[in-house]
């Protein structure tokens, strides 16, 4: 239990708002542990969003538990002793940032979590400094990239210094450079701070420096493993609606064209390397 930050335990999770009732999480188990840096992919409407928001007590299971660091979600008394060791960031960071001022907004939680002025200073000024925005501190949300926007409200999340940071594809809304931004970010506070991530997105690259990749499929794990072995999986990825990443794709083709080459690059630059190293040791 204490090396795991959270442990969701047979939980299903029904929509009961419409017509019929809809179990969209089904008999679920997982646990994340500790410094740890998870991304979850899944096609559309598997349950992706709904795990997350049952992460962070948002949502409370139907049937079964969610644990975080041993608090039971459902106990009502524990709230925000839940909601400040997971932090969420969603999709549109302009809907996440409320104040004029960048460090402002940075402010918020730690003011509603109580703490002193100078306590709130020394927060906000760290949180900026970790996502590389401190020198935005005084210009206005407005006037930022979409990019910088996502990081002021990561910052904000860090500032109540949360144990866990759970993101639900924190860069649809980004161009390439703004994702990679985030993701840079994302995987510097995992590394330096021992943040643990769990990440939801559609990009596969984004996922190639994590520890694991939880694949969802209609509500349940339809796989659980490490990068390199989930985008090898062809067959399973195909049945669960996603796509091999290209670049493994091709990689996965010269090698059965007579080349030697590693496939555990995702990335462009990492497969072009590969690529280089296979046709160097072979003399050419
Ligand atoms: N508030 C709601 N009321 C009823 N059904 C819902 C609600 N929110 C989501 N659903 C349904 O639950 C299922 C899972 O939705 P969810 O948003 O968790 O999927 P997702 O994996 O995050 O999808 P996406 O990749 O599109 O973000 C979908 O079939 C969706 O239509
Ligand atoms: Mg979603």
């Amino acid at each position: 239990m204490e090396n795991n930050i959270i442990e969701v335990k047979n939980v299903t999770f029904e929509y009961s708002g419409g017509e019929s009732p809809k179990t969209v999480i089904k008999d679920f188990s997982i646990a994340f542990q500790r410094g740890s840096f998870t991304v979850i992919l899944g096609r559309n409407g598997s349950g992706k969003s709904t795990l997350a928001k049952l992460l962070n007590g948002l949502y409370k299971p139907t049937v079964g538990d969610v644990f975080v660091d041993s608090i039971n979600t459902k106990d009502e008394a524990t709230e925000i002793e839940i909601k400040r060791r997971v932090g969420m960031v969603f999709q549109n960071p302009d809907n996440q940032l409320l104040a004029s001022i960048v460090e402002e907004d940075v402010a918020f939680g730690p003011e509603n979590l109580g703490f002193e002025p100078n306590e709130i200073r020394n927060r906000v000024d760290n949180a900026l400094k970790a996502v590389d925005m401190y020198d935005y501190r005084q210009k206005s949300p407005h006037h930022l990239s979409g990019g910088q926007k996502q990081r002021v409200a990561i910052a904000g999340i860090i500032a109540m210094e949360p144990e866990c940071i759970v993101l639900d594809e924190p860069t649809a809304m980004l161009d390439p450079r703004g994702r990679n931004e985030i993701i840079k970010t994302i995987e510097k506070l995992n590394k330096e701070k021992g943040i643990t991530i769990i990440l939801i997105t559609h990009f596969m690259e984004e996922a190639q420096n994590a520890d694991r990749i939880i694949v969802m499929d209609d509500g349940v794990i339809a796989a659980d493993d490490k990068p390199a072995k989930i985008f090898k999986n062809a067959k399973m990825l195909k049945s669960v609606g996603l796509d091999v990443p290209q670049t493994t794709e091709l990689l996965i083709e010269l090698n059965n064209n007579g080349f030697n080459i590693d496939t555990n690059a995702i990335s462009i630059e990492e497969a072009a390397e590969k690529i280089s190293e296979a046709l160097h040791s072979e003399g050419i």
